[in-house]
């Protein structure tokens, strides 16, 4: 589905944010960009969706090379990656049903959803998503009145009702506490699931990268140094991508999550802190 080769990124100020990044999604594969702040998991993800422009290299979306597309045409490649953003990005004035409808202009335009009327097919669409994800009765609030979860789960739809092949999605649980980061990744890869998406979610929490995805990407100063199943990640190769830490408790924190992972987790931060959050 998502194929990155060579990508390059050296921004204006001289910083070289991604080196030389190799990079294969299948279709209805979850992938999880684990790194610390400053990585460049954010301008990976943009440079696929070109809210980036790369320096060098090239993005294949199934067949379709996105590098040299002129703007109409990325613009109609952009509807089939959605985006999912760390502080939501919602249009705080608008209700949480125009939220969900703006969508469908893509997430470049979206401040312009309100000057549009919708047909009835796209807003029974943003009702079935809002049902999907819990929050059906909240579709006349206003964006402003939720919690940061329920401003998630309207961002995840928003991406959605674009019906993209692709998603992209930049810290989703950065702003949330820990047992609700844990329903929004779970939320998350459950309709990547259900509706064969791939999906890249960079995410600088090690804990949530292994119990919710099966293959995770280690970036560390815009290379790739890890790529594979979340229980080969060893203590070595956390402490290259993040530094020294007692990764050890991590490793065994992650062993036995089903049954009780919440409490599992709750202790494992509480020892060893989020790893790469910011301090
Ligand atoms: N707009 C920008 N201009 C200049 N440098 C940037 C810009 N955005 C990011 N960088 C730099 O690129 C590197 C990677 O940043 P980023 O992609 O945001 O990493 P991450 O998302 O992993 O925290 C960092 O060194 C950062 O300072
Ligand atoms: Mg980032």
């Amino acid at each position: 589905m998502l194929r990155i080769e060579n990508l390059e990124k050296r921004y204006q100020t001289g910083d070289l944010a991604l080196k030389s990044v190799n990079l294969e999604v299948p279709k209805g594969q979850v992938m999880a960009l684990i790194g610390p702040s400053g990585a460049g998991k954010s301008t990976l993800i943009r440079c696929v969706n070109r809210l980036v422009e790369p320096t060098a290299g090239k993005v294949f979306l199934g067949d379709l090379e996105l590098a040299h597309l002129g703007s109409s045409a990325l613009r109609r490649a952009r509807t089939r990656m959605g985006m999912i953003f760390q502080e939501y990005a919602l249009v705080e004035r608008l209700s949480v049903m125009e939220n969900v409808l703006s969508g469908r202009l893509g997430y470049v335009g979206f401040w312009r959803s309100y000057l549009r009327k919708f047909p009835q097919s796209d807003i029974d669409e943003a009702f079935n998503l809002l049902q999907r994800v819990g929050l059906d009765h909240m579709a006349d609030k206003r964006a402003d009145e939720l919690s940061g979860g329920q401003r998630q789960r309207v961002g995840i739809c928003r991406a959605l009702i674009q019906n993209p092949d692709l998603l992209l999605v930049d810290e989703p649980t950065a702003s949330l506490d820990p047992k609700t980061s844990r329903q929004i990744m779970r939320l998350i890869c459950e309709l990547c699931e259900e509706r064969q998406l791939a999906a890249i979610i960079n995410i600088h929490d090690v804990l949530l990268a292994q119990m919710f995805t099966r293959r995770i990407v280690g970036l560390q100063l815009g290379a790739i140094v890890y790529d594979g199943p979340p229980d080969q990640l060893s203590p070595d190769v956390l402490t290259q991508i993040y530094g020294e830490e007692d990764w050890e408790a991590t490793i065994e924190a992650t062993k036995d999550l089903d049954e009780d992972e919440a409490d599992v987790l709750a202790v494992a931060e509480k020892v060893i802190g989020r790893p790469g959050a910011p301090s």
